[in-house]
């Protein structure tokens, strides 16, 4: 059983074929790491995966239903949630204010705004949830506009926690994060790893063999090789076509 699965997914730009045949699954509560060269298509095959590219050919099946035809919120709203896209961060609000509209965005359409934001029991509580795993308690009542690069990226994360996914795709979570936010990121998605299925690309190698349950290789658009950290670390033609690329740089 999979939370989201691709069945021999394509992307093509003109003749390059960007995606090519990719069919990876993602089991509820799995880490999943996608790990690649540059312009190995990671990115897109994520775009893919949260509807904001079509497909060419090839199916996305999400928690059993079939999504390939559906636009990004229809997705979005059922769960399959990419982290930055969810809603915009409020400067002028509270970090607890804009949880709690994530919260709310989620579960309602319209927002009724006359209604005063932290008088909303329900959505607060899942808030102050979110704002304690993603490691910002102490922030609540800052204005979002006072954060720092990483503690804005960790606020993105708990907004989309906050509409309560099922499966969340992060692409490079870390970049431009100093070692110590990537550090808190790092422990975060430890914390987070079991509840949620997580389809997570990274090119840190270390985070990725710390909290990936499986692994794909991604080579110019294509599936190399999926398995456990060990396999991947043992497996030849990985070593040769990524793994030593990246000792080299
Ligand atoms: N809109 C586009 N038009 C043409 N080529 C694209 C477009 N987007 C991405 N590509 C190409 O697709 C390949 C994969 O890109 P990308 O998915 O960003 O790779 P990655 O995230 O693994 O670095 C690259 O060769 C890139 O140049
Ligand atoms: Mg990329």
């Amino acid at each position: 059983m999979s939370i989201l699965r691709t069945e021999a997914l394509v992307k093509r730009y003109g003749g390059i074929l960007v995606t090519d045949s990719v069919s990876l699954d993602i089991r509820p509560g799995e880490l999943h790491a996608i790990i690649g060269p540059n312009g190995a298509g990671k990115t897109t095959l994520i775009n893919q995966l949260s509807g904001e590219l079509a497909s060419n050919a090839g199916k996305v099946w999400y928690d059993g239903v079939d999504v390939t035809a559906l636009p990004i919120h229809a997705r979005a709203r059922s769960g399959l949630l990419r982290s930055y896209q969810i809603t915009s961060i409020f400067e002028e609000f509270t970090v607890r204010e804009n949880a709690v509209l994530a919260a709310i965005g989620a579960q309602e359409h319209g927002w009724r705004f006359w209604r005063p934001m932290l008088a909303r029991a329900a959505q607060v509580k899942v808030a102050d949830e979110v704002l304690a795993t993603c490691g910002l308690a102490h922030r609540s009542a800052m204005p979002a506009a006072g954060l720092a690069y990483g503690e804005r990226r960790q606020l993105e994360l708990a907004m989309a926690l906050a509409a309560q996914p099922k499966c969340l795709l992060l692409d490079e979570p870390m970049a431009g994060m100093s070692v110590q936010e990537s550090g808190a990121v790092v422990q975060m998605l430890a914390r987070l790893k079991g509840r949620y299925g997580i389809l997570l690309i990274e090119h840190d190698m270390d985070a990725v063999y710390a909290l990936a349950d499986r692994i794909t290789v991604l080579v110019y658009g294509k599936v190399l090789f999926s398995g456990t950290p060990d396999e991947i670390r043992r497996h030849p033609e990985v070593k040769a076509v990524y793994l030593g690329e990246e000792e080299a740089a």
